[in-house]
Order: C-alpha cells, then sequence, then structure tokens
C-alpha cells in the first residue's frame, strides 16, 4: 500500500508525540502541527490523506480551518478531535464536512478504528474518480456507454455509415440500445439539422400504421376529413427511424420496399407521386432470416434494408461495460445525488455477473431502484433485486468444468434459495415457484441424500 499521510493539528506538544509514536508503528507517517499556522504550512507543502484537527487552538478555532481544508484540499479528510462534552462543536464540525470525530482523550484502538474507515473511503473514491475518468473519455458524441471491443467496434463502424446515407439495419435484443444508436447515426450524419422522426411500427395497426407513414388526402376514407401529412413527408431531408420493422405486415412491407426503392410515394386516397430524400434506419429484435423463411417479411426489403447493419451485442456478452454504464447511470439518475453516492465492490461484483435479460434499461432500472434504497449512500448487494442476487452468487451447473446431473442442480438451488431466504419456508417456496408441500418434500430428500459441496 502507498503511503498513509497525516497531520495531527493540536497544540498540546505531548499528545501529539504520543500519537505520532503510536501510529507511525501501525505503519503510518505522520508530521505535526502545534497552530493553525503551522498548519497551514504543512497543508501547503506537501499532501496530507486525513487531518486531525483540534478545535481550540492558540490562534484561533480549528473549525475556522475546517472549511478551507475543504474547499482547497479536496483529496484530504478532516477528523476533528473535540473535547469532552463539547457535542455542538462536534455536530457544527461534521455539518461543515468533517469526515468524522473523536472526543479526547481517545484510545488508540478508536483512532485507528477511525482513520481505517477514512482510507477505505478513499480508496473507493479513487476508484470511482478512475471510473469517472473513464466515463469521460469514453462517453462518445454517440452517447452510446461502452468500452468493450465489441462496442467500440461497433461504434467505429458506426461512425464510417453515419456519413453515408445508407439505409442501416440495427439489430440487437430488447433493451440493448437501438434507439441510441439510431438517434447516433442521425446526428452524426451531414442530416443532423434536419428531423429525426420515429415510428413504432409494433404499435400501429397496419391502416393507421400506413396513413401514419404516408399521410391521406382529403375523404380517402370516412373519417379523414383532412389532408395529412405522412411522417415521410415530416422527415424530408432528415431521418426515419423505423423501431421494430419486423411488426409491419406484408402489404405494407410491399409499400416501403416502394418508397426505398424509388424515392417516391402516395398518400393513402391519392394519385400524385410525392418525392422525398428520407434515410432510412430500421431496428428490430426478431430473427428477420427466420421471418423470411416463414414468408413473414419479404426477402427483397430484408437486402434493401440491410445494405448496412449494427448488432448490437446482448450486455452479458459485454460486461466489461457493466461498471461504465453504472457509472453513468449513477452521475445522470434523476433521483441520486450527484456526488457521494458509490457502488460497493461486492455490489459491482453481483451486477458483472448477473444475465441481463433486459439488458441495459434493465441495468439502468436496477440501479435507480438501488439508489432509493440506499439512501445517497453506497449501494450494497441488499440494495439489488433479490433475483439478479441470486443468480450472481448461484453458478451451480458446472464444477470443475463438469456438467452435473439436474437433480443435483436442483438440490443445490434448493438450498441456495432457502439460504437467502434465512430459511422462510414460505419465500422460498414462492421464489421457486412450487408449494410449500412440494418444498417439504424436497427438503425431505435433501435430508436423505448426501450433501454435495457447493461450488463457490
Ligand atoms: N450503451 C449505452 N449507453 C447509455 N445508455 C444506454 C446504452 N444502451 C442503452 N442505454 C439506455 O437504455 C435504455 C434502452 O435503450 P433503447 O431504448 O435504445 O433500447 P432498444 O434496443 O431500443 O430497446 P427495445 O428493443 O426494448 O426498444 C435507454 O434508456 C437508453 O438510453
Ligand atoms: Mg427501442
Amino acid at each position: 500500500m502507498s503511503e498513509r499521510r497525516l497531520l495531527i493539528v493540536d497544540d498540546e506538544e505531548p499528545l501529539r508525540r504520543v500519537m505520532s509514536r503510536e501510529l507511525e508503528r501501525t505503519g503510518y507517517s505522520v508530521s505535526g502541527a502545534g497552530s493553525l499556522a503551522e498548519a497551514r504550512e504543512a497543508l501547503a507543502t506537501g499532501h496530507h490523506h486525513v487531518v486531525l484537527l483540534d478545535v481550540r487552538m492558540p490562534d484561533g478555532s480549528g473549525l475556522d480551518l475546517l472549511p478551507e481544508i475543504r474547499e482547497s484540499y479536496p483529496g484530504t479528510d478532516v477528523v476533528m478531535l473535540t473535547a469532552y462534552g463539547t457535542v455542538q462543536e462536534a455536530i457544527r464540525a461534521m455539518k461543515q464536512g468533517a469526515h468524522d470525530f473523536l472526543t479526547k482523550p481517545c484510545k488508540l484502538a478508536e483512532l485507528e478504528a477511525v482513520l481505517d474507515k477514512v482510507f477505505e473511503k478513499q480508496a473507493l473514491e479513487r476508484g470511482h474518480t478512475a471510473l469517472q475518468r473513464d466515463v469521460d473519455r469514453l462517453v462518445p458524441s454517440s452517447g452510446f456507454i461502452g468500452c468493450s471491443s465489441q462496442v467500440v467496434e461497433m461504434l467505429a463502424l458506426l461512425g464510417r455509415v453515419a456519413e453515408t446515407d445508407s439505409t442501416v439495419l440495427i439489430r440487437g435484443e430488447s433493451g440493448v440500445g437501438k434507439e441510441l444508436v439510431a438517434r447516433a447515426v442521425h446526428r452524426q450524419s451531414r442530416r443532423s439539422r434536419q428531423p429525426f422522426v420515429v415510428v413504432d411500427c409494433a404499435s400501429l395497426h397496419e391502416h393507421l400504421l400506413q396513413s401514419e407513414l404516408f399521410g391521406h388526402e382529403k375523404g380517402a376514407y370516412t373519417g379523414a376529413v383532412r389532408l395529412k401529412h405522412g411522417l415521410f413527408e415530416v422527415a424530408d431531408h432528415g431521418t426515419l427511424f423505423l423501431d421494430e420493422i419486423g411488426e409491419v405486415t406484408p402489404p405494407l412491407q410491399v409499400k416501403l420496399l416502394r418508397v426505398i426503392e424509388t424515392g417516391t410515394f402516395r398518400r393513402v386516397g391519392g394519385t400524385a407521386d410525392i418525392k422525398v430524400d428520407v434515410r432510412i434506419i430500421a431496428a428490430t429484435n426478431r430473427a428477420l432470416e427466420a421471418m423470411i423463411k416463414d414468408k413473414l417479411f419479404r426477402e427483397d426489403l430484408y437486402y434493401r434494408l440491410n445494405v448496412f447493419s449494427l448488432a448490437i451485442p446482448p450486455l452479458r456478452e459485454r460486461r466489461d461495460d457493466i461498471p461504465l454504464l453504472t457509472e453513468h447511470f449513477i452521475r445522470n439518475s434523476a433521483i441520486a445525488p450527484k456526488r457521494g453516492v458509490r457502488v460497493s465492490p461486492a455490489a459491482m461484483e453481483v451486477l458483472t455477473r448477473y444475465h441481463w435479460p433486459g439488458n441495459v434499461r434493465e441495468l439502468e432500472n436496477v440501479l435507480e431502484r438501488a439508489l432509493i434504497l440506499c439512501d445517497g449512500g453506497v449501494v450494497e448487494p441488499e440494495h439489488l433485486p433479490l433475483g439478479v442476487r441470486l443468480e450472481a452468487s448461484f453458478r451451480p451447473v458446472e464444477e470443475d468444468g463438469e456438467l452435473v446431473t439436474l437433480e443435483a442442480v436442483e438440490r443445490r438451488y434448493v438450498r441456495r434459495v432457502l439460504e437467502e431466504c434465512k430459511g422462510h419456508r414460505n419465500k422460498a417456496a414462492s421464489i421457486l415457484g412450487i408449494s410449500e408441500r412440494n418444498l417439504y418434500r424436497k427438503l425431505k430428500e435433501l435430508e436423505t441424500t448426501p450433501g454435495d459441496a457447493e461450488p463457490d
């Protein structure tokens, strides 16, 4: 470990000497100051991790030096030394940002415990600021956060395709950031000052979707009381984002194909060809190739859309991105205070192990919840949903690389859930999705089978 530098500010020379000696024995490097003036000089000439600061000093109050230290030396923490019975001073000191306070005379063990806590906090913060620097460096103009090789590669492709007018097909599971990528393509293109129009193809019926996309003439059908411009017209010179393209019905697919091929379309009920200059970005989480086989998606449209494809891998295949995304979401959360909230190493371990079926959106939601529960402090595993924790701590299917039987998996899983529920059988049964009686029977079986060693 690197050197831990302390500054003791106290006017009682013998006390300083005793404390210095004891603390140096436990590995600290200690300097002392007998007045506020001396303290200021010591602070200005070298970095100190912690200042032990007495309140009553010959040339003023330590409480006046405290805000100066907080202001000028943000990497230095202050622990106040207060005389017995001056609780008010201690409270004032804490309010002004002292890390902790000790009542004099204090025991060495107490002092060490407090110092341990300060250094633990500082170590967390260092990790935190290193991450923050990474975020600042890696948040590219796309707004798509990630440092995994997959993401870096994808963003490089994105940058190149953005400059062209090519149609782009974005693939990826739900919640991986397809819309974010679509917006990034638009933002990095020469069309960035023109409209970016989103159409959610899954949310509208065929006929409604058609009239949304292409508009309709007055009187085209009952209810069409005036002319309506379609989104293709709204997006002229800009980008049209067709989200969930796999949900478009085959008749509409034909119409889309036509606009892409000719750049022209007709309003519903209209006869005139309208020409537009629209770049199309489509996205889907469906396996379009399989849909083509089943005649649910037109092959010709597929090739038109798939001129350029950006595949966003699921989060579980790029776990390197999880710490960075976590840091990003915590920093940008609407509810969390901007400073101070951290994720403990144990909680981070859980987050990086979970398989995230809902991908980044799920991570974002899990963190929002954790931020509320941790109340502005440190996010610990207990602030994460049970399902996330359970899965992360349970790797039952392999033992020394060997796959085990289904029965063994079940046995271990039941044990694991019971442990997590601290033996509450009804809670465990509800997590396992079985009746309490069924659980009871399984427990009986557990008792009669020799316990297999938990892999961990
Ligand atoms: N790499 C990332 N960096 C920052 N935020 C991200 C990233 N990926 C996803 N998000 C955020 O996660 C959420 C889901 O992203 P988005 O809506 O783009 O996903 P999607 O793939 O379109 O999901 P769906 O298929 O469910 O529509 C959004 O709040 C988005 O901002
Ligand atoms: Mg989406």
